[in-house]
C-alpha cells in the first residue's frame, strides 16, 4: 500500500486562489532523452482572497527545476522549498514575474498525462491535473491565463508544431531546428493547455461561421491514416453549423485544429483551438470501422466542438462543478446527433448506455451524485454520472421549461459567465432566472446520488369518467446517504384507448385538453393525477422518452405486451417490448435454477413475430433501425441489474433459451428478412443504410442460435467471411466467436493476418474474443496477453482485452472459479505501474459483488484486499479498491 493514505478533497473547503496569473509564456525545448520548458509567468495576488500574505504554492509533480527566477533575479535556496508535489515561496510581492525552467522526459511517461510521446510524435493531455507534470503552476481550474506558446524541435522528426489559439510566427534556428509560436488570446485554465509535435499531415476544409468568417479547419494524423478523415470532419462541420442554428454559438478563434493519436487514457480532449482525440474515436473508412463507430465518432467529434462554449469560454470553478461542462455538453452532443438521424433510436440507445453504465453505478460502492462532494482523485470522477446522468439532469430542466425558456436561460447563462470559472449551481440560476420557475427542490439532483424508484398505481372510476394515477417515489440509500429527499422530475405520459390511439388528457381543474404526449410535475412522495373525460378506461403509457433517469415498477404482462404492439410513441414501445423480456428471461431462470423446463410465452414469441414482420412489410415505412433495437433482447449486464440476487450463469441459459425459442418459431421469416435486406449497392453510412445493416445482423444473430438447424450458422459464416464492410464482418465474427469448430480459428486468423497493419481493427480482433462465450475464454485471454500484438501500455490494446473481458463478458468473467477475479487482479496490479488512470477504470466491476453469490463475493472481495495490499499503489487504484470493500472511513 502507498505510504501514507492518500486524503480527500471535500467541495466544502472550496477557498478563491490566492495568486493569479494573467499571462503565460512557454517555450518548449522538445527532444529526446531531455526536453525543457521554460515558463515566464505574470502573476498578482488576488483581490478576492482573504489572506493578503499567504505564500505562493505552486503545483507540480515529477518535475526537474533547472532555474527560478523571482523578478528576473535568480531566486535563493533559501527562498522557496520544493517538495513531491509543491514548489512553494514563502515571500512575494503583490505583482510578480516569475521566471523558470523544468526539464521533462516525456518518452517515459507512459501515464499519458502532462507532456508524452505517442506514435514518435509529442502530445499532451492536461484535463484534470496534467499540467503541473510541465511546469510548477496554480494547476486549478479558476486560475485562467492568456497563453503565448513556443515550440522548438527538429524540423525533419517534428515538422508540424501546433498549439492553442492562432499560429503568430514560425522560423528556423541555425541547426536544422525549427520553431512556431502560438497565441490564445481567450484566458482559459491549466487544464485545456496543449502542444502537438510530430510528423503528421492533414485533411484540410474550412468553414464559413455565420458572421462570413472563414475558419480553415485541419485534421492531423499519420500520413497512413489520413485516408480515415473524411466522416470526422464532416462531422465536425456539421456540428459546427449545428450549434450556431440550435445555440447561436460560434466559432472564435482563426483556426481549429485536430489531432489523432493512438496512445489516450480516454475518449477526447477539448483543448481551446486543439481538439486532441483517440483515434479510435476519429479515424474511419468503411472497411475498418462499424456502424457503430461511425456513429461515437460523429458524437465525440460534436462533443469536443460543443465543449469549446459549454467548458473552455465558461469553465467550471473547481472539479465538483465536473458535471457543468460534461453533463451540459453530452446533452448537447445527444441532441445534436438525435437531430440527424431517429431521435428515437438515438434516445433508445442513450437509455441502454445509461442504464448499462450509470445505473450500476448508482446501485454500487462508487455511486456518488452528479456533484460529488469529495474526491481523493479526480481523474476516477469521469463517470457516467457526472457524464450521462448529468446529461439526463440537463434534459430534465428542458422538458421542465420547454424548449424556448430553456433556450432563453442558457442565453442567460452564456451572456453571463461568458470568460468565466462557475458552479452548476449557476448554471440552474440562469434557468430559473430566465425561465420564471423555481427550481429548488430540482436541485437535489445534484446533490443526491442514487436512482429513484417509482411506482404507478391507476383507478378508473366509470361512472365519474375519472381515471387517476398515483406516482410514488423513493430512493434507495447510497454509500455515506442513508436518507434521501423526494425529487422533483417530469413524468411523461399518454393514455391510450383499447385500439392503441391517443387519448386527450385532461386534468380535473384544466380548461382544454390535449391529445398525446404530456408532461407531469413529480414532487411529492407520493403524488395522484385526475383525468377526465375517460368513461371507458385507457391504457396508460408513463415515462415516454425516458423522461426522467428512474427505475419504474414495469406494468403487468398484457399490458406491456399491449404497449409493446401499440404504443405510438417508440421509446414506450421498445421500453415495453424490453420489460416484457426482462420479465420472462427473469421467470425462467429461476426455472432453470429448479431445473424445471423453461417456457416461453407464447403470446411474446407472436408480438416478438409481429415487430419482426415490420421489417418486412410492403408499406415501405418501416424504420428498420427502431425495429433492430425492438428485436434486441436485452444484455445480460441489464438483466443483471434487475435480478435481486445475480445468478450469471441462470440468466444467461434463459436468455439463451429464449433465442433458441425464437430462431426455432420464426426461422421462416428471419431468413427472409435476412435475405430480402442483403446488401449489394453502394457502401452507404446514412441512417437508413445503418439500420438496414443493423436490423439484418439482429436477424442472423437469432438465426444462428437455432439449435437444431445449421443454416444461420452457416449464413453467419458466410457473412464473416465476405462481409463487405466491417459492420457485417464484425458482426457475423461476433456469432463466430461464440462457436466451438475449426472456421473459427480460420476465420479469426485470417481477420488476424488482413489487418495486422491496423491497430484499431486489431483492438476489435483482441475484443472479440475477450467476449466470446466459450468455456475456454478466460484461459484464451490468459494467453492472448503473451500475443505479440498485445501491449499493457496502449490504453485501447489493454482495454480491448482486458476490460472487454471483464465488463462486457459477465458470464466468463464471474466465472464461478474465482479465476475472471484473480486475472483482473493481476492486470490491475501490472497496469498500475505503467497508467493509473487507466488501472483505475479498470477495478470497477471487482467492487461490484454484493449481489452475488456468497462465494463468489468472498473471491471478489479477496482479490480486492489483494490489490489494496500491493506496495507503491496509485491512488486513483487505492481511491478504487477501498470503495469498492466498503472503506469504512467514507464519509
Ligand atoms: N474532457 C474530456 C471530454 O469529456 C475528457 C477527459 C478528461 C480526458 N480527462 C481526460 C480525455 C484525460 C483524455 C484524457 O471531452
Ligand atoms: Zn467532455
Amino acid at each position: 500500500m502507498t505510504a501514507q493514505t492518500p486524503q480527500p478533497i471535500h467541495l466544502k473547503d472550496y477557498r478563491p486562489p490566492p495568486f493569479l496569473v494573467d499571462e503565460v509564456d512557454l517555450v518548449f525545448d522538445l527532444g529526446e532523452p531531455r526536453t525543457t520548458v521554460h515558463a515566464r509567468l505574470a502573476m498578482r495576488r488576488n483581490p478576492a482572497c482573504e489572506d493578503t500574505a499567504a505564500p505562493l504554492v505552486l503545483d507540480g509533480i515529477g518535475l526537474t527545476l533547472l532555474s527560478l527566477d523571482l523578478d528576473g533575479e535568480p531566486l535563493g535556496d533559501n527562498r522557496y522549498a520544493v517538495d513531491a508535489e509543491h514548489l512553494t515561496i514563502a515571500e512575494v510581492p503583490d505583482r510578480f514575474t516569475l521566471d523558470m525552467a523544468t526539464a521533462l522526459a516525456p518518452q517515459d511517461n507512459t501515464a499519458l498525462s502532462g507532456l508524452y510521446k505517442s506514435g514518435g510524435n509529442f502530445c499532451t493531455q492536461c484535463e484534470a491535473e496534467g499540467f503541473r507534470r510541465i511546469v510548477y503552476y496554480p494547476d486549478r481550474p479558476d486560475v485562467l491565463a492568456v497563453y503565448t506558446t513556443t515550440l522548438v524541435a527538429d524540423r525533419a522528426r517534428y515538422p508540424v508544431l501546433l498549439s492553442n489559439g492562432n499560429p503568430t510566427d514560425r522560423g528556423e534556428t541555425p541547426d536544422g531546428r525549427h520553431w512556431a509560436k502560438w497565441h490564445d488570446p481567450f484566458p482559459k485554465p491549466s487544464y485545456l493547455f496543449a502542444a502537438v509535435a510530430g510528423d503528421l499531415v492533414a485533411l484540410e476544409d474550412s468553414f464559413v461561421t455565420r458572421s462570413g468568417r472563414t475558419v480553415p479547419l485541419h485534421l492531423w494524423v499519420r500520413r497512413p491514416d489520413l485516408d480515415q478523415c473524411g466522416h470526422a470532419m464532416a462531422s465536425l462541420k456539421a456540428a459546427m453549423t449545428w450549434d450556431e442554428q440550435t445555440y447561436g454559438l460560434e466559432y472564435d478563434l482563426a483556426v481549429l485544429n485536430v489531432v489523432a493519436v493512438s496512445d489516450f487514457n480516454l475518449g477526447a480532449m477539448e483543448n481551446k483551438g486543439l481538439n486532441i482525440f483517440n483515434t479510435a474515436l476519429l479515424l474511419a473508412r468503411p472497411d475498418t470501422a462499424t456502424d457503430g463507430d461511425y456513429q461515437r465518432i460523429e458524437s465525440v467529434v460534436a462533443h469536443e466542438y460543443f465543449h469549446n462554449w459549454t467548458g473552455n469560454r465558461i469553465t467550471c470553478r473547481d472539479w465538483f462543478q465536473l458535471s457543468l461542462k460534461e453533463g451540459l455538453t453530452v446533452f448537447r452532443d445527444q441532441h445534436f446527433s438525435a437531430d440527424h438521424r431517429s431521435a428515437a433510436v438515438k434516445r433508445i440507445q442513450d437509455v441502454r448506455r445509461l442504464r448499462a453504465a450509470q445505473f450500476p453505478e448508482d446501485a454500487g460502492p462508487t455511486a456518488h451524485p452528479v456533484r460529488p462532494e469529495s474526491y481523493i482523485e479526480i481523474n476516477n470522477f469521469y463517470t457516467p454520472t457526472v457524464y450521462e446522468k448529468g446529461a439526463e439532469v440537463i434534459r430534465m430542466m428542458r422538458l421542465l421549461l420547454g424548449p424556448d425558456r430553456f433556450r432563453a436561460g442558457f442565453d442567460r447563462y452564456v451572456d453571463r459567465h461568458d470568460g468565466q470559472a462557475v458552479t452548476c449551481e449557476d448554471f440552474v440560476r440562469a434557468m430559473e432566472d430566465a425561465g420564471g420557475i423555481d427550481l429548488g427542490q430540482f436541485r437535489r439532483w445534484y446533490s443526491q446520488a442514487g436512482t429513484p424508484a417509482l411506482t404507478v398505481d391507476d383507478h378508473h372510476d366509470a361512472a365519474a369518467g375519472t381515471y387517476t394515477l398515483t406516482v410514488r417515489q423513493h430512493t434507495p440509500a447510497t454509500p455515506g446517504q442513508p436518507d434521501k429527499a423526494p425529487l422533483h422530475l417530469p413524468l411523461a405520459i399518454g393514455l391510450l384507448d383499447a385500439e392503441g390511439r391517443e387519448l386527450p388528457t385532461r386534468l380535473d381543474g384544466e380548461a382544454a385538453a390535449t391529445a398525446g404526449t404530456r408532461v407531469l410535475q413529480l414532487t411529492e412522495e407520493s403524488q395522484s393525477f385526475r383525468f377526465v373525460d375517460l368513461p371507458e378506461r385507457p391504457v396508460p403509457s408513463v415515462l415516454r422518452g425516458f423522461s426522467a433517469p428512474v427505475k419504474l415498477t414495469p406494468p403487468p404482462r398484457e399490458r406491456l405486451l399491449f404497449l409493446f404492439a401499440h404504443d405510438p410513441d417508440p421509446f414506450a414501445r421498445w421500453e415495453a417490448g424490453q420489460q416484457l423480456a426482462t420479465d420472462l428471461i427473469l421467470e425462467l431462470s429461476t426455472a432453470y435454477r429448479r431445473q424445471a423446463p423453461m417456457v416461453l410465452a407464447p403470446a411474446f414469441v407472436e408480438a416478438f413475430g409481429r415487430t419482426l414482420a415490420e421489417g418486412t412489410g410492403s408499406s415501405g415505412r418501416f424504420d428498420l433501425a427502431f425495429l433492430a433495437e425492438a428485436l434486441t433482447l436485452p444484455g445480460l449486464d441489464f438483466l443483471a441489474d434487475q435480478a435481486a440476487r445475480i445468478d450469471i450463469e441462470a440468466l444467461h441459459a434463459a436468455r439463451q433459451a429464449v433465442r433458441q425459442e425464437l430462431a426455432m418459431a420464426l426461422a421462416a421469416p428471419l431468413r427472409e428478412a435476412y435475405e430480402r435486406h442483403a446488401d449489394d449497392g453502394p457502401y452507404r453510412t446514412d441512417p437508413a443504410a445503418m439500420g438496414r445493416r443493423a436490423y439484418r445482423n439482429v436477424c442472423l444473430d437469432l438465426l444462428a442460435a437455432h439449435p437444431a438447424d445449421d443454416t444461420g450458422v452457416a449464413l453467419a459464416i458466410e457473412q464473416a467471411r465476405t462481409g463487405r464492410n466491417m459492420t457485417d464482418m464484425l458482426a457475423a465474427l461476433a456469432m463466430v466467436s461464440h462457436l466451438d469448430r475449426p472456421d473459427r480459428e480460420t476465420l479469426l486468423a485470417a481477420f488476424a493476418e488482413r489487418w495486422q497493419d491496423y491497430p484499431l481493427v486489431i483492438d476489435k480482433w483482441f475484443a472479440l474474443q475477450a467476449m466470446s462465450q466459450r468455456a475456454d475464454t478466460l484461459a484464451e485471454v490468459r494467453r492472448l496477453t503473451e500475443h505479440p500484438a498485445f501491449d499493457r501500455k496502449v490504453p485501447n490494446r489493454a482495454r480491448a482485452l482486458i476490460s472487454s473481458f471483464a465488463m462486457g463478458n459477465p458470464l466468463r468473467f464471474h466465472a464461478a472459479t474465482g479465476g475472471g477475479y484473480a486475472f483482473l487482479a493481476d492486470e490491475v496490479l501490472a497496469v498500475d505501474g505503467l497508467n493509473p488512470q487507466l488501472a483505475a477504470r479498470m477495478v470497477v466491476p471487482l467492487g461490484r459483488w454484493r449481489r452475488h453469490d456468497e462465494g463468489r463475493q468472498a473471491a471478489m472481495r479477496a482479490e480486492l484486499s489483494r490489490i489494496l495490499a500491493a506496495e507503491d499503489l496509485s491512488k486513483d487504484v487505492y481511491e478504487m479498491v477501498s470503495q469498492g470493500l466498503g472503506d469504512p472511513a467514507r464519509p
